[in-house]
């Protein structure tokens, strides 16, 4: 395989890389040649068409800057108003503003025009997630007729939500550009293949609509993971042993049960906090015996639907605490804050049981990382929602439907109470499913599906594909 060129929105930083996606690929772009390409973070009024590269702790990393109208417009706007909750099937919560769908493409062909100078013929090219939907389109208008590999690692969305998504057919044809599309869960190819056999055929006027060729796209599931490995080891660290050490001075005999999110609607947290409160109201017997701590790190705050969730989320916690707390005890904490992953590979060693309520989730890698740090002797359990798609893996935790907050509370109650046995039992499977689907294998098997041993097909330029759409 020739160099690796990893695309996307966000790059990674120095310092210790906060998401195991981030440690992954760097860890990926070790074992090859090439770079990482992305939005510098910086916002400005005239952009420099070219790349800037830097060495961050030994990444090759080109980045470059947007303005901060077409930043907005392409993510505020169009990838984080419309693509995230229409994806998540929260059309309720989608904004929909034409304009911002200009930006999103100009922003894509601002990324494709300062990265194409980079690359070489036989270099190959993994783009992530919803920002970039397009960049293979662009790409090849610009002539490059590489491997191009892309993953999605939020969920596909029903026909219907698709639907509702302006420009939608064009999306979809981007993605027929690249070579390999990877989804996180067979649900995912599901929803994409229930797009591709039944495209709508007429328009309002009623002319038919070019239906898009995916003959030449290959989509598949790679479910994403975590380095369990790497987890199991953090959790013993001295930094994890002294979250631990700390939180047990402070919870004395209480059951820890612990959630950990970044602070947006689809992670279910209000439906969340109304289970513990039912777990607390039909069960006298919890009161001083347990508590919750979620950690929320506040996310896309600009956006007024993540503000309303931050609003929702301080009123319920406050009404949990006035019904329940004593002067001596408190329920639940709550901190908007993130924390370092040693710190969090502590607090999931320590919980009882790990909290992953999501609504809808692509993966949710917080259930693997949860996992991964149990104590083999003592392992806490897993709640997990049913709609996340690590819910495809982890068939041993207690699955639950995160919208019906009687059963999440039901499954805390078991989940509190479970032999250790059972707690034995269920986690050795957790563990071997997270070790057989470790990121390390995720990025393996999606790169040997995009680079086959005979270097794969080379896709004609864009021009010549277009001729090839066939007209419904
Ligand atoms: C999800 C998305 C990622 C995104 C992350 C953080 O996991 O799939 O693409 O980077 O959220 O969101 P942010 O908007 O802060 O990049």
């Amino acid at each position: 395989m020739g160099r690796l060129i990893i695309v996307s929105n966000r790059t990674p930083g120095k310092g210790p890389a906060a998401g195991g996606l981030a440690v992954a690929l760097r860890k990926v772009l070790t074992e090859h040649e090439g770079f990482w390409f992305g939005w510098s973070g910086k916002l400005v009024e005239k952009p420099e068409p070219e790349a800037v590269f830097e060495d961050i702790e030994g990444l090759n990393v080109g980045k470059i800057d947007l303005t901060q109208h077409d930043h907005h417009a392409y993510y505020a706007g169009f990838s984080n108003s419309i693509l995230w909750p229409s994806f998540h099937l929260r059309l309720d919560l989608a904004t929909i503003e034409g304009h911002w769908y200009e930006g999103y493409r100009r922003v894509n062909a601002q990324f494709a025009r300062a990265l194409k100078p980079h690359i070489q013929a036989d270099d190959v090219i993994w783009v992530h997630d919803y920002h970039l939907i397009p960049l293979a389109t662009e790409l090849r208008n610009l002539g490059a007729r590489n491997r191009m590999g892309f993953y999605l690692h939020i969920p596909f969305p029903t026909v219907d939500a698709l639907y509702a998504i302006p420009h939608h057919n064009e999306l979809m044809r981007d993605l027929s550009r690249y070579d390999l599309v990877g989804m996180q869960a067979e649900r995912d190819v599901t929803a994409f293949r229930d797009f591709a056999d039944h495209q709508a055929p007429a328009t309002l006027s009623g002319s038919p609509l070019r239906t898009v060729d995916f003959s030449n796209t290959e989509v598949k599931a790679f479910p994403i993971g975590s380095d369990p490995d790497a987890f199991a080891k953090l959790a013993t660290t001295p930094a994890a042993t002294k979250m631990v050490k700390r939180m047990q001075r402070l919870l004395e005999e209480q059951a820890l049960i612990l959630g950990v999110d970044r602070l947006d609607y689809s992670k279910g947290l209000p439906q969340r906090v109304e289970a513990y409160e039912k777990l607390l109201a039909n069960n006298a017997n919890f009161r001083r015996q347990v508590h919750l701590l979620q950690v929320a790190p506040p996310s896309r705050d600009s956006i007024k639907e993540y503000q309303e969730t931050s609003d929702t989320l301080d009123a319920m916690v406050g009404r949990v605490m006035g019904h329940f707390a004593e002067p001596d005890w408190q329920p639940l904490t709550y901190v908007k804050r993130a924390y370092g992953q040693p710190s969090l590979a502590g607090l999931y060693r320590l919980a009882r049981v790990g909290l992953v309520t999501p609504l809808r989730d692509g993966m949710n890698l917080v259930a693997h990382e949860f996992v991964a740090c149990q104590d083999p002797e003592d392992p806490g359990v897993l709640v997990l929602s049913r709609f996340a798609g690590a819910a495809e893996i982890f068939e041993d935790a207690l699955l639950v439907n995160p919208f019906d907050t009687d059963e999440t509370a039901e499954a805390l109650r078991l989940a509190l109470q479970m032999p250790l046995d059972e707690r034995r039992t269920r986690w050795e499977t957790l563990m071997q499913a997270a070790k057989t689907h470790s990121v390390d294998n995720w990025a393996k098997h999606f790169l040997e599906q995009l680079t086959p041993a005979d270097g794969g097909n080379k896709r004609p330029p864009v021009r010549d594909v277009l001729n090839l759409d066939t007209v419904a």
